[in-house]
């Protein structure tokens, strides 16, 4: 077992530091000056974007949108697919326009892409606009990178490849006043061979129970409903920590938090979700009835091949295990088309295992080369027209799919949470189902916040519609 590296709490007050003395040096410009940060890819990154804005907002920034009005840029990428990439760097050029207009500028480029050195190296060469780049290990010392471009002229890269640590006590500004993220680890081990995530985040690594406590505590104080735990593999949470505790045993210590107010987590990784996870989410009343659990391809072959370390069999036994003990359940899960020498037939098996699971929704997506990732270096003969097939007909079967089984619930009435406006006209709040399905809601804009009984009284393929009951 490996052991964690934490951030002392002194290295955190010295960025803290470093805080104060940049906003001692933007109270002296005219007007306060705004900051923008774009966030790619999964919840992890968004939960990362929030404490980079709250960094931003203890230096004295405010906020925009819009690129033209920021003095600061940070942008926050991704590397899972080929497509997250050109998306970034697409946006990052276009950006030497507003520079060359606002000299003063500063352009910060950090996340899961900047990780990979040919990518650093690229943007070192021929992005010469940008002026920070940062992994997501060290994310805890921007305000450091940042100060020092405030008062310095130059480039800070800071990219080294590390295993990763463990930073408290970062503030957070947060995007939703509803639902919150709640990091509890860090990193990935399992290297399935597709995969980029293990090779830029770093090895596993947990969050202490009692700073995962005190931080869901503070939030269900502040009024959030909706807490969803993140991490890449949440089942193999507490094995590199002292304290024993599990996963399950995690969830039901937030579990026991007083309050009205739902837990959620993701992602689990079917090899690591065990019977005492689905007993514990059957007795734990907050824990929403709801799992997503990726099961990437239905062949056996293409699981080995992706090493994924579970059977297409382990996987249905455990769906089944897991509706045993909760019927209503809601079910999603990511599928990648088109792995390195998936064949036709093979295709089929995940079309088979789609009919025979019923997920109530998919991720789904076509298998993009991720450079350094064994997968990478597999013969894959399938054309890319073939793939697109393939893709689509899985598309179209998961929305017949999801259309059944979203038909199934009108008449009912469920507990839902109103989290915000759906932008419909007739049905203007967007809530959730207790399984974290779509609902758009007749009424006002008070219930935002609220858990309310809402009768379903239509469906389509991608939500539910209702009234108050
Ligand atoms: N840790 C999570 C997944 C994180 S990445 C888990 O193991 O379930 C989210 C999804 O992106 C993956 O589940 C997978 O379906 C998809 N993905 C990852 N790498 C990919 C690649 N190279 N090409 C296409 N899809 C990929
Ligand atoms: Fe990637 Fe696999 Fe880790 Fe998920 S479990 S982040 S798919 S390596
Ligand atoms: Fe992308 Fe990194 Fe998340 S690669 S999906 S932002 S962990």
């Amino acid at each position: 077992m490996q052991r964690t590296t934490r951030i002392s709490p002194a290295e955190i007050d010295r960025q803290l530091a470093f805080c104060g003395q940049a906003a001692q040096l933007n109270s002296q410009l005219p007007v306060r000056p705004l900051a923008f940060v774009d966030t790619y890819g999964c919840q992890q990154n968004e939960a990362d974007s929030e404490r980079i804005r709250g960094f931003l907002s203890r230096m004295g920034y405010g906020f925009t949108d819009d690129e033209e009005q920021a003095r600061v840029i940070v942008i926050n990428t991704c590397a899972i697919r080929d497509h997250a990439e050109q998306k970034v760097l697409g946006n990052v050029g276009a950006l030497v326009h507003g520079k060359r207009r606002h000299p003063e500028q500063i352009i910060c480029l950090c996340g899961c892409m900047v990780q990979q050195p040919r990518t650093a190296e690229k943007i070192r060469q021929s992005y010469r606009h940008v002026d920070l780049v940062f992994g997501p290990q060290v994310l805890w010392r921007f305000p450091e990178f940042l100060y020092t471009l405030l008062t310095q002229r130059g480039r800070i890269f800071q990219t080294a490849d590390e295993p990763g640590s463990i930073a408290e006590g970062i503030p957070a500004v947060r995007r939703d006043r509803v639902k919150a993220w709640v990091s509890v680890m860090y990193g990935c081990n399992n290297f399935c061979s597709y995969c980029i995530v293990p090779y830029v985040r770093g090895r596993e690594r947990s969050r202490r129970p009692e700073d995962i406590l005190a931080e869901a505590e503070a939030l269900v104080g502040e009024g959030y409903r909706d807490l969803t735990l993140l991490g890449q593999n949440v089942n193999s949470y507490g094995r590199d920590l002292e304290e024993g505790l599990d996963f399950s045993g995690l969830l039901e210590r937030i579990n026991a938090i007083p309050g009205d107010f739902l837990i959620r987590f993701m992602t689990s990784h079917p090899k690591d979700a065990t019977p005492r996870l689905f007993e514990t989410m059957a007795r734990c009343e907050k824990v929403a009835p709801v799992l997503h659990l990726p099961f990437q391809a239905g062949s056996d072959r293409i699981l080995r091949e992706m090493n994924r370390r579970h059977t297409r069999q382990e996987y249905l036994d455990k769906v089944a295990a897991l509706r045993a003990l909760i019927p209503d359940i809601v079910l999603t899960s990511d599928i990648i088309v088109g792995f390195p020498g998936e064949t036709e037939a093979e295709f089929e098996q995940t079309l088979d295992l789609l009919e025979r699971v019923r997920f109530d929704a998919l991720f789904t997506f076509i298998y993009s080369p991720r450079p350094g990732t064994p997968a990478a270096q597999m013969p894959d003969p399938m054309p890319r027209e073939e793939k697109m097939k393939n893709f689509n007909r899985l598309v179209e079967l998961q929305n017949r799919i999801s259309a059944e089984k979203h038909a199934a619930y009108v008449g009912k009435t469920l507990r839902c949470l109103v989290d915000g406006l759906s932008g419909e006209e007739g049905f203007p709040l967007s809530a959730r189902t207790p399984g974290n399905r779509l609902i758009r809601v007749k009424g006002g804009q008070e219930l935002i916040g609220r858990f309310v009984d809402v009768k379903v009284t239509g469906a389509n393929t991608w939500s539910l519609f209702g009234e108050l009951s």
